[in-house]
């Protein structure tokens, strides 16, 4: 018999674009279609169950086994390395993880560099792979702001198209890492529901290669 997939989307512009990804892949769920604040939607012919979850929270659904597979941001899962196994590389959602600052940003060589980010531990492996110290500034957004106002020298944060940066006088100073939608599988359901997770996989690589 068929087993139900649980398939966490992460909220959003990200999460819309996968889920039509998936529905051409042969997993639609009509009722996810219908506005209102729903949050799960299930489509027991295909077998499949979606819900929304906070892009940042995709990994510990499926890390935990409350949802089979999800998709995640490339960054999500440097920062907080959960115990999943990567599937498959979307190709959306591209952008990259970068190190930004004022233009003509000189690093104080010396002095600890400060570094405000909402990606502490991608700032810190990278930074410590420069044997460079720093002091992180943790913040929850609008990080761009840290440099304009004192709080920080540098931030570590995503660029999508540079418009932040851009508005706000600031600049990409390097580059850290290119960061994608990846489709993620909790390690037990993998096992489980090999045939159902693998069939997911397939058809939407399929949908990839395509596009
Ligand atoms: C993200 C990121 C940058 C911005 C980059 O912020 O933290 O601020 O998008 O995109 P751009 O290069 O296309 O301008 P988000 O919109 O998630 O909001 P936040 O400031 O609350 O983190």
């Amino acid at each position: 018999m068929k087993k139900m997939v649980n398939i966490a989307l992460p909220k959003g512009r990200l999460g819309e674009k996968t889920y039509g990804l998936l529905k051409i892949a042969g997993y639609p769920c009509p009722s996810i279609e219908e506005t209102n604040r729903k949050l799960i939607f299930e489509n027991e012919e295909v077998g499949v169950r979606y819900f929304w979850v906070k892009p940042s929270d995709v990994a510990i659904y499926v890390e935990r086994g409350a949802a089979d597979v999800g998709i995640v941001g490339k960054d999500i899962l440097l920062e907080y390395d959960p115990d999943v196994y990567e599937l498959l590389d979307l190709g959306m959602g591209k952008c990259r993880m970068a190190v930004a600052g004022p233009k003509n940003f000189r690093d104080p060589a010396g002095a600890t560099l400060r570094v405000a980010t909402k990606f502490p531990n991608i700032a810190k492996t990278f930074y410590t792979g420069k044997c460079r110290d720093i002091d992180i500034i943790n913040l929850n957004g609008s990080i761009e702001i840290a440099p304009i106002l004192g709080l920080s020298d540098v931030i570590v944060d995503i660029v999508e198209t540079g418009t932040t940066l851009r508005e706000n006088n600031l600049e990409v100073l390097e580059t850290i890492v290119p960061i994608s939608a990846r489709l993620i599988a909790n390690t037990a359901s993998y096992k489980f529901k090999f045939e159902e997770i693998n069939a997911i996989r397939q058809s939407l690589g399929e949908q990839v290669n395509k596009s």
